[in-house]
């Protein structure tokens, strides 16, 4: 599996999104994953299935240490010994010693930022986080963050697919040797219509969702999530990576996210978003 190699982190371009995939079906679609090469799972504690997780984990042929494995802190447990007792019960739940990266899912207006990633740093420096990393940190907090933190910020995961236009961030990413996280790759399910995706995928024998896939891990620094619960599609979503887009086609992408329909698009209510544009 392809990497991006960021602030000493080296992380599996594709992982395995799990919000809202609970139970069982958590743990099978877990271990599946594995069992088809996937290297990389992403969770956090207010998904509410880390030890359904952890279970596929441990229930796959690969060893722990073969998987990058991410949780985030949530929201109301950003000040530090909150840190430290959230990420106690990950590990707890996951049934793992450590885990790879420890993200802050979300940034808080009223809680120093420094404050929490001292937290993570300190239980980095214990062994029992690898790497340290933000969620839905604008450019500016993404700045903030490690002009303060005392390890290397390796990951900022934010929203990001062909409709949602990250090149800014991602340029500042890169510039700083932090990896850009793709979450809701697929736009959670809504590329699967799109028109220039398919006609682009026709080429290649491929899926729209397989395009979309391609686009975003074939652009320096960015790592992809996408969800799924069913094999086929983890397979498929698994093969993005044998397939090249050319200059042309990527570029044809990057205009989408920037053209008028899809700015309208993005700020209409959800179902005139199913529109395609
Ligand atoms: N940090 C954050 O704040 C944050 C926020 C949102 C999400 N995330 C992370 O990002 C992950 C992915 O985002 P997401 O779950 O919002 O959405 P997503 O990955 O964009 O889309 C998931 C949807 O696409 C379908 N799908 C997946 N592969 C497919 C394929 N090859 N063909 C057709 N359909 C396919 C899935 O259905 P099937 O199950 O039927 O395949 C599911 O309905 C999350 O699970 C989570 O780990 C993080």
């Amino acid at each position: 599996m392809e990497t991006v190699d960021a602030g000493g982190a080296s992380i599996p371009k594709l992982g395995l999104g799990t919000w809202q995939n609970t139970g069982e079906t958590c743990t099978e679609t877990v271990r599946t994953a594995l069992e088809l090469g996937y290297r990389h799972v992403d969770t956090a504690e207010a998904y509410d299935n880390q030890a359904a997780v952890g279970e596929g984990i441990a229930a796959s042929s690969v060893d722990r240490e073969s998987v990058f494995l991410t949780t985030k802190v949530w929201r109301s447990n950003l000040r530090g010994e909150e840190v430290r007792e959230s990420l106690r019960g990950s590990l707890d739940e996951l049934g793992v010693d450590y885990v790879d990266l420890l993200l802050i899912h979300w940034p808080h207006p009223r809680v120093p930022v420094a404050e929490t990633l001292q937290a993570m740093a300190d239980l980095r420096d214990d062994g029992l986080v690898r790497h340290i990393g933000v969620s839905n940190f604008t450019r500016s907090q993404l700045r903030e963050a490690m002009a303060v933190a005392d390890a290397p910020i390796v990951a900022n995961q934010v929203l990001y697919h062909p409709y949602k236009d990250q090149s800014a961030l991602r340029e500042y990413c890169v510039e700083n040797d932090v990896a850009l996280t793709a979450y809701s790759p697929l736009a959670r399910g809504s590329v699967l219509d799109d028109d220039l995706l398919a006609r682009i995928g026709e080429r290649y024998d491929s899926t729209a969702a397989q395009v979309a896939l391609r686009w975003l891990v074939q652009q320096d620094g960015v790592v992809a999530i996408p969800k799924s619960t069913s094999r086929d599609h983890l397979q498929e979503n698994l093969a993005a990576f044998e397939i090249s887009l050319t200059d042309a086609e990527m570029a044809r992408i990057d205009d989408r996210s920037g053209s008028l329909g899809v700015r309208l698009r993005n700020r209409l209510p959800s179902l005139v978003r199913r529109l395609p544009l």
